[in-house]
């Protein structure tokens, strides 16, 4: 069974609720949507009014919401504005953002009535994702959020590559908790032994600066931190050819069999999955924000219906 599959059918055996915020107003949320309850995959909550959607979504595992005659609304409000008022948040403008479909959805998840949201397919990630950090946070032992893309391909090993879509420019204690979550995922949801490479343009030292040192303490940090295989710094053909590695004198086991790439920023990650998935025939999932409290994640613009759907299902495999 492909990956996709079994993400699918792993899916639709764990019970939750995910909200997704678009589908009155995104007719790829609202048909992705209506697969799901006619699939069985996972319950849902929309939001609008009951005439803007057809019978499928007439179904005890939909919840329609209106937030405009939302009852709790002002709890919501009030709850928004404990939450941020040490950051300058006023009542008042706590009222008007919880009227918003990105921070009414957070909410809906802190007061417990939802496990996860999907969103992002008519807003920016940074619009998508600024609202869940500041609500939702992240959980207690895990300082830091990260979003990573799941690469697979029929005929090659599942790759994991982080951060390739929320922190622009990490820290070398940053890269290590990256690297951490990263291995967790490929260990807990892949189900794959993670072998983590932190890429670089050096390997062992070849090269010399602030940009390298950055990764070789971000790689001694994991390495204190967890029990995970993670070496480098490492050039990313060092990472995945064995003859290379040893040129290079990577002797660990992570050399040329890596299956988690953690990249130095995010300029690195984003165009490093990009050109994967043109070049290199793989699909992309994702991204998958790990770390939250419960699990948001966020959709490109440019998704099709599949992949909000599949985005769905990881989101459950989060709960
Ligand atoms: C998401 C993003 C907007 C957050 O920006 P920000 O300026 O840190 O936002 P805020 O300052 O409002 O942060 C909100 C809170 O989240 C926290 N936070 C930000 N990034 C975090 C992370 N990766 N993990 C945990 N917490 C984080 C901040 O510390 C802040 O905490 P607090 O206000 O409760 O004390 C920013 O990281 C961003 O634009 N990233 C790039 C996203 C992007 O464009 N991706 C495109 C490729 S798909």
């Amino acid at each position: 069974m492909s990956l996709i599959k079994e993400i699918r059918t792993k899916a639709k055996k764990i019970k939750g609720k995910i909200v997704l915020p678009e589908a009155n107003i995104d007719s790829r949320v609202y048909n992705a949507c209506k697969y799901i309850l006619e699939n069985g995959l996972s319950d849902i909550i929309v939001f609008g009014q009951e005439k803007d959607y057809d019978r499928a979504f007439k179904n005890p595992h939909c919840e329609i919401i209106d937030i405009n005659s939302y009852p709790k609304i002002d709890e919501f409000a009030d709850r928004l504005y404990e939450l941020r008022k040490h950051k300058g948040m006023t009542l008042e403008s706590a009222r008007d953002l919880v009227r918003q479909a990105d921070y009414f959805s957070m909410l809906l998840v802190v007061a417990g009535q939802a496990d996860g949201v999907v969103a992002g397919s008519t807003w920016s990630t940074a619009d998508t994702l600024r609202p869940a950090l500041q609500v939702i946070k992240t959980k207690k032992d895990k300082p830091i959020v990260t979003g990573i893309m799941l690469m697979t391909r029929d005929d090659a090993r599942p790759l994991v590559f982080g951060d390739v879509s929320l922190v622009e420019n990490p820290t070398a204690e940053n890269l290590s908790d990256i690297a951490i979550s990263s291995a967790e995922f490929m260990e807990r949801v892949v189900g794959v032994e993670p072998k983590v490479a932190m890429l670089s343009y050096s390997t062992k030292g070849s090269a010399k600066s602030e940009m390298v040192d950055k990764v070789r303490i971000a790689t001694e940090l994991a390495n204190e931190k967890s029990h995970y295989a993670i070496d480098g710094e490492m050039q990313v053909d060092s990472a995945l050819d064995i003859a290379t590695a040893k040129k290079k004198g990577v002797t660990s086991s992570v050399g040329g069999n890596a299956n988690v790439l953690i990249f130095p920023d995010l300029n690195a990650g984003n165009i490093g999955y990009k050109l994967v998935a043109r070049l290199g025939g793989y699909k992309a999932i994702g991204p998958i924000m790990l770390n939250f409290n419960k699990p948001v994640n966020d959709l490109s613009r440019g998704c099709t219906v599949d992949e909000i759907v599949d985005t769905v299902c990881m989101t459950k495999l989060l709960i």
